[in-house]
């Protein structure tokens, strides 16, 4: 098993605690269900580079004023808030899809008013646990980067975007934009995340995030290219349907595409061996390759 496997099925089995908890609470039938539903999006697969990027920031810089333990519940908030950004982006009057991470969406299994009360669930959930768990000297700091890298400056700023454009001639300047936006932010904040709560240097956060925002515009590539070339059943979601409005490849077209994702692995690469990471490298490199 490699690191990254190793470290998701962590970041799984935090995320399973985490919904334990709620045994022990008194609700009714009806909450029941929407724990029930909020659990399911969460814990239904998903890679988690999110919060594996978090913890390899935090542990890379850590001065052990945290535990890792304890960092690794604060992070958590990162795939509750990239869970509800799926949910809701599944939903009819959204994207409409059925299927994501190989199962049927939240409102294709739970009803439309379930998919949308889940994903505002888990945005409050995120929130709610970065105060419960974040230790205090930096929890200021982590609701601030939450809150700008998945507001109108961040995810739904991107998502908006991506709206606006389906009708509309995109610039490949726009498109960039929209990717940094809707993709890249939750990325950004991901290495943020674990550099405050390592108390890294100002230079060291801004390393890590140069870092994060080339792989994050490498991951929105490779998210085009498998939507093209990739095998549904391994992706786990319904494929073919972004390139013809928007997509990277049709802007760009193939090759450049590719080249740009190469360009920016490479360059990824080169800054995860200046901080002689490794597992930064992997990282890089499986957001490259991977096929799901
Ligand atoms: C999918 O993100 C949505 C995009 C931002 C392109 P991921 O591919 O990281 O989703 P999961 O969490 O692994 O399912
Ligand atoms: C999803 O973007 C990104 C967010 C939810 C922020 P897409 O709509 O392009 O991605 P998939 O194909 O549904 O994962
Ligand atoms: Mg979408
Ligand atoms: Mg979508």
């Amino acid at each position: 098993m490699d690191f990254l496997e190793v470290y998701s099925k962590e970041v799984d089995q935090g995320l399973n605690i985490f919904f334990d908890q709620f045994k022990s609470k008194k609700l009714g039938v009806s909450e029941r269900t929407l724990l029930k539903a909020s659990r399911y999006a969460v814990t239904n697969g998903g890679k988690r580079i999110r919060s594996v990027l978090a913890l390899l920031c935090f542990e890379l810089f850590t001065d052990h004023k945290v535990s890792r333990a304890q960092a690794l519940k604060t992070i958590l908030s990162l795939e509750f808030l990239h869970t509800y950004s799926l949910v809701h982006d599944d939903l009819p009057t959204m994207d409409n899809d059925t299927l994501r991470r190989g199962v049927p969406t939240v409102w294709k299994k739970y009803g439309e008013s379930t998919g949308i009360l889940v994903g505002d669930m888990l945005n409050s959930l995120a929130f709610e646990n970065l105060a419960k768990t974040s230790p205090v000297f930096c929890l200021q700091k982590l609701v601030m980067v939450l809150g700008e890298c998945s507001g109108i400056e961040g995810m739904i700023g991107g998502q908006m975007r991506d709206l606006w454009f389906e009708e509309k001639e995109c610039l490949p300047k726009e498109l960039l934009e929209t990717h940094r936006k809707k993709t890249g932010q939750l990325i950004h904040a991901s290495a943020q995340f674990g550099a405050i709560l390592a108390s890294a240097s100002e230079e060291q956060l801004k390393t890590l995030t140069q870092y994060a925002d080339k792989i994050g515009l490498a991951f929105q590539i490779k998210d085009d290219l498998l939507d093209l070339e990739g095998d549904e059943a391994s992706v786990g979601k319904k494929l073919g349907k972004d390139i013809a409005a928007k997509g990277f490849i049709k802007l760009f077209g193939m090759e450049t595409s590719k080249k740009k994702l190469s360009t920016l692995i490479e360059e990824s690469v080169q800054i995860a061996d200046t901080l002689k990471s490794e597992k930064l490298e992997q990282l890089a490199i499986f957001i490259q390759q991977r096929e799901k």
